[in-house]
């Protein structure tokens, strides 16, 4: 059985729950809107963000949806979700990001993404926006992130930073080694999962994008997928995906509970 077979069974034009949408055709739930908003924000005020959620929560989603609704011409976004970047790297990619050739040693690199920063703001009048995704795994950079802001507690940094990853993040800014950024944060925004009504909705908006609009799902179906998924969009996405196999394999024409349990056996298995 392929993707093209099942296309085909369910008269899908393109393959349903695909990670590819473009911004505007992302699913409005309550936990992206209000992400999304609250990112923005922090873009906007030059503030510090901290936002977490599980693994497929929707973070790297929201953040790449409100950074595509921003002005292109006054915002400069520098985005590093490569967790091994070290602080070495995070300066040298904000350097690179805004024009200059990064210096070799690090005590050099410092007050240079200092002053790129700096000038985009006072010279350009642009916004850089420096986006750590997957910042779970990125201590060092964390650790020296204040350093790149200003030294007064009350003066504005030069840049707006959004700092993204799973729950344990949450806590590790609680640490000692991140006293002064822990201070800093203005907002903190916790991705939950999308509420039971939220998940139909969600599976439904899907479908319609790959050209379904009537009901191939059964409630008891949206109702296992919601209990496994807790409403996370990624496990949906794997779950839906797998049960509209399974009721492809079986010939039914609508996904019904056997089948959403079916793609959870396999789904746990994995
Ligand atoms: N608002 C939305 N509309 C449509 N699909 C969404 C939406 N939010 C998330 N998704 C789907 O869920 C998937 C997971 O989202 P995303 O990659 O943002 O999660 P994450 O929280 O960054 O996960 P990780 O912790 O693994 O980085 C996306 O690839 C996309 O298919
Ligand atoms: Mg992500």
């Amino acid at each position: 059985m392929s993707i093209k077979d099942l296309k085909a069974y369910w008269g899908f034009s393109r393959s349903p729950f695909s990670k590819e949408l473009a911004p505007s055709m992302l699913f409005a739930s309550r936990a992206h809107s209000e992400a999304v908003a609250r990112i923005s924000w922090c873009i906007e005020e030059g503030a510090l963000g901290l936002f977490t959620g599980e693994v497929g929560s929707g973070k790297s989603v929201a953040a790449r949806a409100a950074v595509a609704g921003l002005d292109g011409s006054r915002h400069t976004v520098v985005y590093l979700a490569n967790p091994a970047v070290g602080a070495r790297g995070m300066y040298a990619q904000i350097v690179s990001a805004l024009g200059g050739t990064p210096r070799f040693h690090k005590a050099a690199l410092i007050p240079q993404a200092m002053a790129a920063l700096a000038a985009q703001e006072a010279e350009w009048g642009r916004r850089v926006v420096v986006v750590l995704d997957e910042a779970q795994g990125m201590d060092e950079a964390l650790e020296e992130l204040r350093l790149l802001m200003a030294a007064d507690m009350d003066s504005k940094a030069a840049f707006s930073c959004l700092i993204i990853g799973q729950p344990l993040l949450r806590r590790r800014v609680r640490l000692g080694a991140y006293v002064a950024l822990n201070q800093r944060i203005a907002l903190r925004y916790v991705l939950e999962g999308m509420a039971k009504d939220e998940t139909g909705a969600y599976i439904a908006h899907h479908l319609k994008i790959a050209g379904r609009t009537d009901t191939i799902f059964a409630d008891a179906a949206v109702e296992v997928v919601h209990q496994v998924s807790r409403g996370l969009p990624r496990a949906v996405n794997n779950l839906a995906t797998q049960a509209l196999v399974a009721a492809y394999a079986e010939k039914k024409s609508v996904v019904d509970e056997a089948s959403a349990r079916m793609a959870a056996a396999e789904v746990d298995a994995e």
